[in-house]
């Protein structure tokens, strides 16, 4: 483990290589399992509703799940999980992007889920992030977001899948200020994986 605070490196590329170099081995340490939090979305929206994937990867299991009931929208920073994604995933749009370098419209969805992915963006960002996601989400729409428990202002080490990895985030309640301060509501905390919890807000005003 090393520190990574040169924000002149580029960090960002650094992450979208490692997830292009590392698909099928990222894909196979990934496995199948769908977060409890996904089966509480599709309890709660109708049909149709509009679904943006942040991090969505090749799309499976997540987004391909979501896309049975939901029109989804996936972003990846990585060009070829965003290809696999478009094989994966039969109905769905996908961009190939930065979060932090696209828009979308006031009230474009119904729900955003970032799982897994908070933690690759330098922590810098996860508050213009936060109100990008708010703007883009409907009056009471969700948000699904996987959080850290102990902060990193940031750090380059190996993932479990073999690429050498930059994280950084915020601890837990800096997380509850900096999510109430940007409009949501934490609905439910869950902590499948203690070390980064997952939680389930609901848009409030900002
Ligand atoms: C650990 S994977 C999570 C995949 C998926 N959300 C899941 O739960 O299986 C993180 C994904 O986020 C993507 N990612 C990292 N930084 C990103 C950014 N700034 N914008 C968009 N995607 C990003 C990576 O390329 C990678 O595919």
């Amino acid at each position: 483990m090393k520190p990574a605070l040169d924000y002149t490196l580029d960090y960002k590329r650094l992450v979208a290589e490692g997830y292009n170099t590392y698909a099928d081995a990222y894909q196979q340490a990934r496995g199948n399992g769908l977060p409890a939090a996904i089966k509480w979305l599709k309890n709660r929206l109708p049909n149709r509703a509009r679904v943006l994937d942040i991090g969505c990867a090749a799309g499976v299991p997540v987004t391909r799940e979501l896309s049975k009931r939901f029109v989804v929208t996936g972003v990846d920073i990585s060009a070829e999980q965003i290809r696999r994604a478009r094989q994966n995933v039969r109905h769905g749009e996908f961009f190939h992007s930065d979060i932090l370098a696209l828009d979308f419209s006031t009230d474009a969805f119904d729900a955003v889920v970032a799982l897994y992915v908070l933690y690759h963006i330098p922590r810098g960002e996860h508050e213009r992030l936060f109100r990008s996601i708010h703007r883009w989400l409907t009056p009471g729409g969700y948000l699904l977001v996987t959080l850290a428990r102990e902060a990193e202002e940031g750090r380059l080490e190996r993932a479990s899948f073999g690429a050498e990895m930059f994280w950084s985030h915020y601890s837990l309640p800096e997380y509850r200020v900096l999510l109430t301060e940007t409009g949501f509501e934490i609905l439910e905390l869950h902590e499948e994986n203690p070390r980064y919890p997952l939680a389930i807000c609901r848009r409030g005003q900002a």
